[in-house]
């Protein structure tokens, strides 16, 4: 599918953006006409998703770092400004992580600070940075990465679903303060994304690839360009009308259902059979 020239012109940051669907919302956005401002943690992937965006005639910069640090947002936000005379189209708020989880009550302080700084406090501190570039040009959008727990429930990650609920209820209400100023905000809810973070062999856990057609209603994993046509959607005049919402992208899992518990009532499953 021929990516269309949705942001031409435009400048974009994508925090978490060398790999996974943060990589290929770079990528896409690079495709769509975008200057790339391109945040990552791991610099072989930010370098590598740099020489695919640069080979594809794209236009990306790289700034490398954690994006926990506030010396990062301070950065990113030089890189960004410095592209084109101080003009920001779109923030994408990719980076989280749901794999230091824990048994409610195994939970202490320091998951909790830990789940806050990597799910939902860069998010702030991102927006709080770029946001008033927007509201000065009088437009700008932003679109940030939620999950489908956000609404559906999760054992063992109830403090990851709590921050990335707020990430909802951030992109709701950041949207009805700042539409008059021409700013739109939005947001996904991935599930079932093949990447890094939760690869297809791991999700599939051994189990015979054909009984994605019983657990996900489009009966595959996502590719990471799934996720970022939404992203590119929203970051687009295509959604001009559109802010305040969180769109899921997940195959139909959330409209499925969720976890249940087994009959022997060993744990929890999401799978239809029961083993
Ligand atoms: N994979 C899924 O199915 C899924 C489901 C729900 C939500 N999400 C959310 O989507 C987002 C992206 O997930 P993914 O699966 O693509 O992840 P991933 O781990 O595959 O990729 C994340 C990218 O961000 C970079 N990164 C990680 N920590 C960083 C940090 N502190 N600072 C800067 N860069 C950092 C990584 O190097 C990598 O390039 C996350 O917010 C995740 O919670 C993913």
């Amino acid at each position: 599918m021929e990516t269309p020239r949705l942001l031409d012109g435009q400048v974009a940051v994508v925090t978490g953006g060398a790999a996974g669907i943060g990589g290929g919302v770079s990528r896409m956005f690079a495709a769509s006409g975008a200057t790339v401002v391109l945040n990552d943690v791991d610099a072989e992937l930010a370098a590598a998703a740099r020489a695919d965006i640069e080979g594809a005639g794209g236009a990306v910069t790289t700034v490398v770092g954690d994006i926990r640090d506030p010396e990062t947002v301070d950065r990113l936000h030089a890189a960004a400004t410095d592209v084109a005379g101080g003009r920001v189209d779109v923030l994408v708020n990719n980076v989280g992580d749901f794999r230091p989880n824990a048994w409610f009550l195994d939970s202490d302080q320091e998951h909790w600070d830990g789940q806050y700084a990597i799910t939902l406090e860069h998010v702030f501190r991102c927006t709080k940075a770029f946001l008033p570039i927007m509201v000065e040009q009088g437009r700008g959008a932003i679109v940030n990465n939620s999950t489908v727990e956000a609404f559906r429930g999760i054992p063992r990650n109830t403090v990851y679903s709590a921050f990335n609920a707020g990430i909802v209820a951030f992109t709701r209400s950041l949207a009805v303060e700042f539409g008059r100023h021409g700013v739109r905000v939005n947001a996904i809810a991935p599930d079932m994304a093949d990447t890094l973070q939760t690869p297809a062999e791991w999700m599939l856990g051994g189990r015979d690839p054909a009984m994605l057609r019983c657990w996900i209603p489009l009966g595959r994993f996502g590719d990471p360009q799934d996720y970022a046509r939404v992203v590119l959607f929203l970051a687009s005049e295509m959604s001009a009308f559109v802010t305040g919402v969180t769109i899921p992208v997940d195959g139909g899992t959330l409209a499925a259902g969720g976890w249940y518990g087994r009959e022997n009532g060993r744990g929890f499953t999401n799978f239809p059979e029961h083993p």
